[in-house]
């Protein structure tokens, strides 16, 4: 024997299919369970259920636990009792029962109407008419000494109609939902000695007990969570007699029902006794409520808002980042270079290479930017990365092109270039590391150690071999432009290494063509490139003597701080020259400690590499031939003209405006410089 009229009913009334198929549901259930079910033979004044596995109903979960309602709206669920248990009698009227049930609410607010333990002599509730009245009354029958219902009621909603007191509360119905006496969820922690709120919508389970003592007429009503055994005051203690409402054959079980709000309410267990106290259920092994179908609490809206708020933000600064680092590496690409792939470096390694372009992995500052020392992350490599900012994209192509075609010249006396990397208004050089830095440290510089002549000998035919490759010995003749002191860079054996060549262009392209620009350093400049403005192998040779006069008598060609007549260095030694003392302009640091040949050699050929006249310049072989020995430097005229202003004898220089720095733009210095003459 076991639990067996069950039924469920949707009262919307307008869905006629619905009931039909509710119908037929039914019966077929009812022909199921009552095949199957019977001869569960259970004493017929008590049972016990912790949990209803026993009841093999489509609504009772597989782990025993018996769901009244679900979650849709203006349903009725009743599960009672197979048979009737025999109450109005000669025996007494007292009876015990204990059950767990649980609500779990759509909502944690908004739960269902409610359950009732309900007593009851008939279980067919057809004519209940609204959920409203807990699928036990219509609302004529509500109310009337003719249902012989006795019904204990946990309410989590409040009816004003019915009287209710307020919200989650439980009451004791006679023949009507307006309670006999009501109070709110409570109970009394015999620990604490103090009554405990309870919420009936918690959607944890929680224990009912009910005890009618027919001496008394008392009929006691407790509540407290499954946690804790019954607790000694009962929430409810109400006399009544329940003879006058009983018939003699009654139905026990419960009713429930959901209305516009809606949630599973279940039984977990329930214990039975007509006569003496009803079985404990053991809490333990109840059924477990099925917690993920409860609904997640809908967030507070000011919660909800600095939520969406967090996550805008979030996603914001994660797109700025996003951005800033695609930005941050951001290349300018072009199909034309793709034949120069294996030269091209990403931007993104030359920046880790450079710690970030970081100041204090500054190697120089020159006319075209600055140049940073830098070690490639994959190869552990020594790179100098050189930063050239342009305006113009303007003539970029061709020039890029020359630059990395320069990648392929391969001299000792050269600074390898080793690629390029292009970004918008930005083209970087990698360059290979060169560790003693440029010349003219050591040359002007105190912290660095003197170079002795043998060096400075070597340095000068190292550069002087690197510009005859660049002149005659690749396959298109290479002009370096601005050949100086602090273009020749030191590697570890202190050899001189042209570098920057071919830079100097760079000022030809992406620049406006309207304007000429002279390309070169003051004092390195021939005079014929101020007045026709094409640099020449010439140009350079005449650049080479005046860095050969540099390194041999350690100044710079132009020193304005010096006596008058000593301003221009090529003036000064044609001075000495003419005069038959020309070692007295060899640089003074060496304190005489040269060969006497080679230091005239030197200042000679300076000398003749600076004669105003280009044709009257050896070429860069000659030059050659002359520092190896293999020709004899010709005689030169005494009335020869050197230099770039041929000054010989004035003292003009002192009015000049500008230094030695380097000035690679001199289009405003041009007239100046035609003045000087
Ligand atoms: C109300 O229920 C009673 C039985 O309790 C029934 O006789 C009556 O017809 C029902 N009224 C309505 C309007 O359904
Ligand atoms: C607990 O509630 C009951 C009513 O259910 C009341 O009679 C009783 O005084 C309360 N006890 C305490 C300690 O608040
Ligand atoms: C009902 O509660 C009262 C008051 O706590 C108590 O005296 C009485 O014994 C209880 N009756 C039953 C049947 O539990
Ligand atoms: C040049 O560089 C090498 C390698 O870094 C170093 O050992 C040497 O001392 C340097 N020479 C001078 C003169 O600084």
């Amino acid at each position: 024997m076991s639990l067996r009229n069950f039924t469920k009913r949707n009262l919307f009334p307008f869905l006629p299919m619905a009931t039909v198929l509710r119908s037929l549901l039914h019966f077929l259930m009812l022909l199921y369970v009552s095949n199957t079910l019977l001869g569960l033979a259970q004493d017929e004044d008590q049972f016990i259920y912790n949990g209803f596995n026993q009841a093999k109903i489509a609504e009772i979960h597989p782990n025993g636990l018996l769901q009244l309602t679900d979650l849709s709206n203006n349903q009725v669920g009743h599960a009672f009792y197979q048979v009737p248990i025999k109450f109005n009698t000669a025996s007494s009227l007292s009876f015990s029962t204990n059950f767990v049930f649980a609500m779990v609410p759509k909502f944690p607010t908004e739960g269902g109407l409610g359950i009732a333990f309900t007593i009851s002599p008939s279980r067919n509730f057809t004519h209940s008419g609204e959920n409203w009245y807990l699928g036990l009354f219509n609302r004529s029958s509500n109310g009337s000494p003719a249902n012989h219902i006795l019904a204990i009621e946990l309410d989590p909603s409040s009816n004003k109609a019915f009287g209710d007191i307020k919200v989650n509360h439980v009451g004791i119905d006679v023949n009507g939902l307006k309670s006999n006496e009501s109070a709110p969820a409570m109970y009394f922690s015999n620990k604490e000695v103090k009554n405990i709120s309870l919420d009936l919508l918690s959607g944890n389970p929680m224990h009912l007990w009910i005890d009618y003592d027919e001496a008394e007429k008392l009929l006691n009503v407790t509540l407290a969570p499954t946690t804790i055994s019954k607790p000694d005051r009962p929430l409810l203690s109400t006399p009544i007699d329940l003879s006058q409402i009983l018939l003699e054959s009654m139905y026990v079980g419960f009713s429930a029902s959901t209305g516009g709000v809606s949630s599973y309410q279940y039984i977990l267990g329930w214990s039975f006794n007509r006569s003496g106290s009803a079985q404990s259920l053991d809490v333990l092994s109840l059924p477990q409520i099925p917690r993920q179908r409860k609904m997640k609490a809908k967030p507070e809206p000011m919660i909800l808002a600095f939520l969406i708020a967090v996550a805008v933000f979030l996603i914001t600064v994660l797109g700025a980042a996003y951005i800033w680092r695609r930005k941050k590496y951001e290349e300018i690409r072009e199909d034309w270079e793709e034949e120069y792939g294996p030269h091209r470096f990403s931007y993104k390694n030359l920046h880790k290479a450079t710690k970030g372009f970081k100041d204090t992995e500054v190697l120089g500052e020159g006319g075209f930017g600055k140049v940073y020392r830098g070690i490639l992350p994959s190869s552990n490599i020594l790179i100098a990365v050189k930063r050239i900012s342009h305006d113009s994209r303007q003539g970029m192509k061709e020039f890029v092109a020359e630059i990395v075609s320069m990648g392929r010249l391969r001299h000792r006396n050269l600074v390898q270039l080793l690629g390029y990397c292009r970004r918008r208004g930005e083209l970087l050089l990698v360059y290979d590391y060169m560790p003693n830095g440029s010349l003219d440290k050591f040359l002007y510089s105190n912290e660095n150690p003197n170079l002795n002549w043998v060096k400075r000998f070597r340095i000068i035919r190292g550069v002087a071999s690197g510009l005859l490759y660049l002149h005659e010995e690749w396959e298109q003749v290479v002009l370096h432009r601005d050949v100086k002191a602090s273009n020749v860079l030191l590697d570890a054996e202190l050899n001189g290494r042209l570098g920057d060549f071919g830079l100097a262009r760079l000022y030809d392209h992406g620049t406006n063509p309207q304007t000429t620009h002279l390309v070169g350093t003051v004092g390195y400049l021939a005079p014929e490139l101020t007045k026709i403005g094409k640099a020449t192998t010439g140009t350079d040779v005449f650049a080479f003597g005046a860095f050969m006069l540099e390194v041999a008598c350690g100044r710079r060609p132009i020193e304005v701080r010096e006596l008058p007549g000593r301003v221009s260095l090529v003036d000064w030694v044609s001075e000495c020259w003419r005069k038959e003392v020309i070692l007295d302009a060899s640089d003074p640091r060496l304190e005489g400690n040269y060969v006497v040949d080679e230091m005239e050699l030197v200042l000679k050929l300076g000398l003749f590499c600076s004669h105003s006249m280009p044709e009257a310049r050896p070429s860069m072989r000659q030059v050659m031939q002359f520092l190896d020995g293999d020709a004899k430097l010709p005689q030169l005229p005494h009335d020869s003209a050197f230099g770039a202003f041929s000054s010989y004898g004035s003292s003009d220089f002192m009015s000049f405006p500008f230094t030695q720095a380097s000035a690679p733009s001199m289009s405003t210095t041009d007239s100046i410089l035609k003045s000087g003459r």
